[in-house]
């Protein structure tokens, strides 16, 4: 199914495919509510432009909607504010239906594009922030907003109408059959699925959000016209969905030092350590939030949370069968790399004869760029009452280094 022919204004249409049965997007996003992969078709009375294109799977059914948008007129330019391919798979179909269009994006987006479509003679024109371009009566103006979502990102700004195209920025994986955000039928939904987008593509470039956030409160904009979900209005979600942006966007001081303590134990020797460690951290900061997580209790996510938003981590790495066991890939496998580096991590626990836990443990926080603590707490089996007394002193060596 797809949206009837619908306009945003007098020179905008929408032209969006609908993919309500996608439930997984870039491998790392789960999506309850599919998406919809929007397009929009801007006429001046000299030119007409296309603001984004769709994704390879939905080619025919991008033709259909595209031209009935275009109303028999020829696309002068395809304007791509992102070049990933959920935005540009049907972009070597659009040249084939239009040989003469031109793509009109940033320099970092022609490079992505000539290795996405595997084709050296796409017709460009590259812009920076300052350019525009005339459609008579309609001026599309550009803005880079890079890491909004790849380093390629741009907003594309119409004044005359007061819209902004932002592609993924303010987007969000919910399909409903209908275009704009005054008309969702299950807002609780929306709101959640707003959120899980912001999560998975956007939280690891907060200083880019709030930068993004900037630009569109610079401009007169009251429609935004993202490239999946709802097109925003102001009267409806707009306002809403940036003050949502800013708050998950501004990092909160915290009072205390955040200093988690990760493991594993199969016998509890491990977790012996973990505790003592902990005094020794709480020795010095005593009012840190430092508590211990047998990795297996927990809710992954909320110990993703914990490791992404923390001060500095510990990690006690069970060795079993010659490999640090799973648990602690699949914690790791969850920070977040772009915001990991510097971030200061020491190791600690138990084990039996070779202990490679340590090993590749230390092998992946080395690949993160965390700050490696240079001493490993190691204990051979069950720890003494020594040991756990030496445990308290390295935990508050840690913590002085914090
Ligand atoms: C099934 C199994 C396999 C193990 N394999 C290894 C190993 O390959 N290398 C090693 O150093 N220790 C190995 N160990 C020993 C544990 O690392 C050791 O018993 C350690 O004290 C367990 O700590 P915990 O009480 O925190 O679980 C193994 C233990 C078990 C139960
Ligand atoms: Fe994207
Ligand atoms: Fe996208």
């Amino acid at each position: 199914m797809n949206i009837k022919m619908t306009k945003i204004t007098e020179s905008v249409t929408y032209a969006g495919v609908l993919n309500p049965g996608m439930r997984t997007f870039d491998v790392i996003m789960h999506t309850e509510y599919g998406t919809s992969y929007n397009s929009y078709v801007v006429d001046g009375s000299e030119k007409t432009a296309i603001i984004e294109a769709s994704h390879i799977s939905f080619g025919n059914a991008y033709k259909g909607i595209i031209d009935e948008a275009l109303g028999g007129k020829t696309p002068d330019y395809l304007i791509l504010n992102h070049t990933e391919p959920d935005h540009s798979g049907c972009v070597k179909q659009v040249v084939q239906w239009f040989p003469y269009i031109e793509i009109v994006c940033t320099k970092a987006a022609s490079i992505y594009l000539k290795n996405i479509t595997n084709n050296d003679s796409l017709n460009f024109k590259i812009v920076k922030t300052g350019d525009e371009l005339d459609l008579g009566g309609k001026t599309l103006q550009f803005y880079a907003a890079p890491f909004l979502h790849w380093p390629d990102s741009m907003f594309t700004y119409l004044p005359q109408d007061k819209v902004a195209f932002t592609c993924d920025f303010l987007g969000s994986h919910y399909c409903e059959p209908q275009v704009f955000d005054t008309d969702v039928t299950y807002p609780k939904k929306y709101i959640d699925s707003l959120k899980n987008y912001y999560d998975c593509i956007f939280a690891p470039f907060k200083p880019y959000v709030l930068s993004g956030l900037d630009i569109l409160n610079s401009l007169d904009v009251e429609i935004v016209c993202p490239s999946h979900g709802p097109v925003l209005t102001s009267g409806g979600n707009l306002n809403t969905v940036k003050d949502a942006y800013l708050e998950w966007s501004t990092v909160v001081e915290r009072e205390n030092v955040l200093i988690p303590i990760f493991y594993c134990s199969a016998y509890g020797n491990t977790k012996k350590i973990a505790q003592a460690v902990q005094k020794g951290i709480l020795q010095i900061f005593p009012n840190a939030e430092c508590e211990t997580y047998n990795i297996k209790n927990h809710n992954i996510a909320e110990l993703a949370g914990l490791l992404n938003g923390c001060d500095a981590f510990l990690l006690g790495p069970l060795t079993i069968n010659r490999d640090v066991v799973p648990p602690i890939w699949q914690l790791l496998a969850h920070a977040d790399a772009i915001n990991m580096a510097k971030r200061s991590v020491a190791l600690f626990g138990s084990f039996g004869w070779s202990g490679e836990g340590f090993a590749h443990t230390a092998m992946r926080l080395q690949q993160l760029k965390c700050n490696l603590y240079d001493e490993q707490f190691k204990v051979n089996f069950v720890p003494t009452e020594e040991d756990l007394a030496n445990a308290v002193a390295f935990g508050k060596r840690f913590a002085q280094t914090v």
